[in-house]
């Protein structure tokens, strides 16, 4: 085994392709309101929570909104990303991502989830990985998302393990950010890897078994 004992991986971005549902669904509800939004805000909203993300979609908001009505505008998006996520099964994990997570469990590495999502459980299922992971900290047990760190401070002790023993895999600026501040790791993708602050930027996922030593 090499330097790390956990991977605590992020979800939407870097196990599954969801990202793309998340932004589907806040498409829908922003031409609604007839505001723009575009790939680059999506971006901006990657490992941000819901209402936050919300927020960011209405800087370009004209009117005012309610607390009611924010919330309203918020559960219509998750029903439309509901059932978005319905139509996945265990075929939209790709071999790439299933076939390094087994080869790191096998060189006996703890692999944890820590999203910002509330969503996890059910993505996790549709994809055939309930149970997979040693531990889950997600949306439903964090007070405050990425880039604070909390998420990943809390997989790392359900893990019971300190955060210079972790690796965290992010696709998302905001998630290094978390990482950094926490004292973690971290292997980027995507916008992650090329923004400069990950300890390694990966082109693949396959990667983190030469950093894993797996
Ligand atoms: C993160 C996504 O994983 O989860 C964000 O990158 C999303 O885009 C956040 O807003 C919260 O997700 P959910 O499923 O609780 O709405
Ligand atoms: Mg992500």
């Amino acid at each position: 085994m090499g330097k790390y004992t956990g991977v605590i991986f992020d979800l939407d971005g870097v196990i599954c392709f969801t990202d793309k549902y998340h932004y589907q669904a806040w498409k829908r509800v922003a031409d609604k309101l007839g505001i723009e939004f575009n790939e680059t805000i999506n971006n901006r909203l990657r490992g941000v929570s819901r209402m936050d993300s919300l927020e960011i979609i209405l800087e370009r908001y004209d009117g005012t909104l309610s607390q009611a009505e924010k919330e309203a505008l918020a559960t219509e998006k998750n029903d439309l990303y509901r059932q978005l996520l319905s139509g996945m099964s265990p075929a939209d994990l790709s071999p790439e991502v299933k076939e390094t997570l087994d080869a790191l469990r096998a060189a006996g590495l703890k692999l944890a989830i820590g999203s910002s999502s509330k969503n996890t459980k059910f993505i996790l299922e549709r994809l055939g990985l309930s149970g997979y992971f040693d531990a889950i900290s997600d949306g439903t047990n964090i007070t405050r998302s990425k880039p604070d760190p909390q998420v990943f401070l809390m997989a790392a002790d359900f893990l019971g393990m300190k955060p210079e023993s972790c690796l965290v895999v992010e696709d998302a600026q905001a998630g290094i950010q978390a990482a950094c501040a926490g004292g973690f790791d971290s292997a980027g993708l995507g916008e992650a890897a090329a923004c400069g602050k990950a300890t390694y930027a990966m082109d693949t996922f396959a990667q983190l078994r030469t950093i894993c030593g797996a």
